[in-house]
């Protein structure tokens, strides 16, 4: 039996500028092996991870920290491994709250092995019958942003109609599945016929268009919203949050969870549209997932329910392979992504 394993690692080679690339990131094997056994006394937790989630905010942080991006977290450190959060087994654990073979999930760098913060992770209920690699999604961070920008800033009702941008990704499938269960009208938008499709067909969206055949985004929401927009969750940015603020009803509701259009422009849109926030009296609110987490329990309250009954569907997309994990990450950039990108580091 072996006492010591190599690590590979995932790498910043150096703060981005503009888009992430693939080649921003390096694959190594660490110079020091991990023993897998922790030092008893040490209060440590030794993982083996098995799945780590592809998340649009890391390409923030492989850029140098503004006063801006670090109002979110702070930045990866290049000559580090960048970090996320992921699913693990215990290997070894001098925490009692942790036992070898338990399953966690909570933040891990990018590396086959991880020393981890007990505080940092949660143990996983096996009883509960969903695939691990959920807890990189619809039952972890992934899913309390959907529940919580949804449900606490948009304060939804029956009848209401709802507008998601990225609406085939991570967040996006499950608000508007979300908004579906609250007895809404939901219509989602996203980069590809196939994505639309899988909206309809398979997410259970009312309507659904491609943003990029669409030569007119407000005349493509006015075609979807006759009658306006109560809820836009904004995923996106730019000018699709333009075209949206011309389709709001009054009292509308925007829950501001993200802007990818935005964060790796040398220049931002400058959007025309902003009076109608006034015009038209529109919440808007921007949020981050951390904020939410004393929401948690309510959210597994909500959500765990309807995964049983089988009325909330959760689309992946799992890459095999750390090495292949930064092209999965910047992938999400060009929206290669269908559904929550997910790698999967080792089997289960
Ligand atoms: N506030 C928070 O706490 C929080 C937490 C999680 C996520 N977020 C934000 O929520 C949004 C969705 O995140 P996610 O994890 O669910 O990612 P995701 O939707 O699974 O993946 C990102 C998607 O964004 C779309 N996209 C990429 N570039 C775009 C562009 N220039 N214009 C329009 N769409 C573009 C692509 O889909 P298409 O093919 O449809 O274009 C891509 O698949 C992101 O903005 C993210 O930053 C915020």
């Amino acid at each position: 039996m072996e006492t010591t394993v190599s690590n590979k690692q995932v790498i910043l080679r150096d703060y981005v500028k503009g888009f992430p690339k693939e080649s921003d990131l390096m694959i190594v094997i660490a110079s020091d092996t991990v023993e897998l056994k922790v030092k008893p006394g040490s209060g440590a937790v030794l993982v083996k991870n098995l799945y780590l989630s592809c998340d649009p905010y890391m390409g923030i942080l492989m850029r140098e920290p503004s006063p801006s991006t670090l109002a979110l977290m702070d930045s990866f450190v290049p000559g580090k491994p960048i970090a996320g959060t992921g699913v693990s087994k215990v290997i070894d654990s001098d925490d009692l709250a942790f036992a070898k073979g338990d399953f966690v999930w909570g933040m891990v760098d990018w590396e086959e092995y991880s020393t981890v913060n007990p505080a940092g992770v949660f143990k996983i209920d096996v009883n509960i019958n969903v695939p691990l690699s959920n807890y990189t999604g619809i039952l972890g961070m992934t899913g309390l942003t959907a529940y919580a920008g949804f449900f606490e800033i948009c304060s939804p009702k029956k009848g209401e109609t709802v507008f998601v941008s990225a609406a085939s990704g991570a967040v996006g499938q499950l608000v508007g599945q979300f908004a579906k269960l609250m007895g809404c009208y939901v219509v989602g938008s996203a980069g590809s016929k196939q994505k639309a499709d899988l909206l309809l067909n398979k997410l259970g969206f009312d309507d659904a268009f491609n943003y990029k055949e669409e030569p007119d985004l407000d005349s493509a929401l006015k075609r979807c919203f006759p009658k306006g927009i109560d809820i836009y969750f904004e995923n996106v940015g730019g000018e699709m949050l333009d075209a949206v603020l011309l389709n709001m009803k009054t009292y509308g509701r925007i829950s501001v969870c993200g802007m990818i259009s935005q964060y790796f422009l040398e220049t931002r849109d400058r959007l025309q549209n902003l009076p109608d926030i006034i015009f038209k009296r529109i919440k808007m609110e921007g949020f981050a997932c951390y904020d939410f987490m004393d929401k948690f329990p309510k959210f597994l309250e909500f959500v765990l329910p309807y995964i049983k009954e089988g009325k909330l569907i959760y689309v992946e997309d799992i890459v095999e392979g750390l090495e292949n994990g930064p092209r999965a990450l910047v992938g999400l950039f060009n929206g290669q992504n269908i559904g929550k990108q997910v790698i999967q580091v080792a089997r289960e």
